[in-house]
């Protein structure tokens, strides 16, 4: 496997895009080739295998693309497949659940740990199981908020419905006491200002794309994998499974930077 191979990374849909942004920050001589699932998004009501299934699916593709490593920028597929796609797939493969939890218990290891995600991942149990491996008499305090993705890809990130399904879904955790907030779901960092309100400058938020960015870093280094400094800015590949050009639109906002072409490929 050489240095100069792409990193893959894919989510259910754009979403993922905010893994890639701090990738990117943290890795700029990368490239990467993201695959957005728009096809069949939302990964986060549907059951274990069926999510299973198509993270199989899409890691297979982006190993016959030629990436080094791959990345599983969604929570949800992170908390259903990462051990499938560990032992079936002959590169490294990152997910985001791990990097979360340390990066929480680093944060509020004697106060209890909010986590939100969708009803797939807080069913999953897989961020308390990440913490506690940790720090086992940690206080995880899960709360599935499964109407946030569909308010996030809205746009309505500071609108006043987003804030009171917000203040209903936060306040138990609140009331709990809470020291850090998992923000377990590739859409919530874009919550973020909202949530930060709603839960008081005494909580932390944890966004776990900062920490999976550095989290890749390590591995590539561990395996030798790191690309080597370009003198050219790196090409990345954009891809979805279905309508490429909402993707387009969109998914700038996850981003944070332009892009100004998504590749169209079906899976299954
Ligand atoms: N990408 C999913 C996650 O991080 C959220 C969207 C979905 O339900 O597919 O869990």
């Amino acid at each position: 496997m050489s240095p100069d191979a792409p990193i893959g990374v894919f989510d259910s849909g754009i979403g993922g895009l905010t893994v890639v942004r701090s990738l990117l920050a943290r890795l700029p001589h990368e490239r990467v080739i993201y695959v957005g699932d728009t096809a069949r998004v939302p990964y986060g009501p549907k059951s274990p295998d069926t999510v299973r299934r198509y993270a199989e699916e899409i890691g297979r593709w982006l190993v016959g693309e030629g990436v080094k490593a791959v990345v599983v920028a969604c929570n949800t597929a992170t908390a259903h497949a990462l051990d499938a796609l560990r032992s079936t797939l002959p590169v490294p493969v990152i997910g985001v659940v791990e990097p979360g939890a340390a990066a929480a218990v680093a944060s509020a290891s004697h106060t209890p740990i909010g986590v939100i995600g969708t009803v797939g991942t807080i069913a999953s149990g897989a961020y308390e199981r990440a913490i506690h491996a940790r720090v086992p008499e940690a206080t995880v305090l899960p709360r599935a908020c499964p109407l946030f993705v569909p308010l996030v890809e809205e746009g309505w990130l500071e609108h006043h419905v987003t804030e009171l399904v917000a203040r209903e879904y936060l306040a138990p955790l609140v009331a709990d006491g809470i020291g850090a907030l998992v923000l377990g779901c590739t859409h919530y960092p874009l919550l973020a200002p909202l949530l930060a309100r709603i839960v008081g400058p005494h909580v932390r938020l944890i966004d776990s794309a900062d920490e999976t960015a550095r989290v890749t870093a390590t591995t590539l280094d561990a395996h030798g994998l790191l690309a080597a400094v370009r003198a050219t800015p790196p090409r990345h590949r954009f891809v979805a499974s279905d309508a490429p050009d909402r993707f387009l639109a969109l998914g700038q906002r996850f981003l944070g930077q332009t892009l100004d072409h998504v590749e169209h490929v079906t899976f299954g």
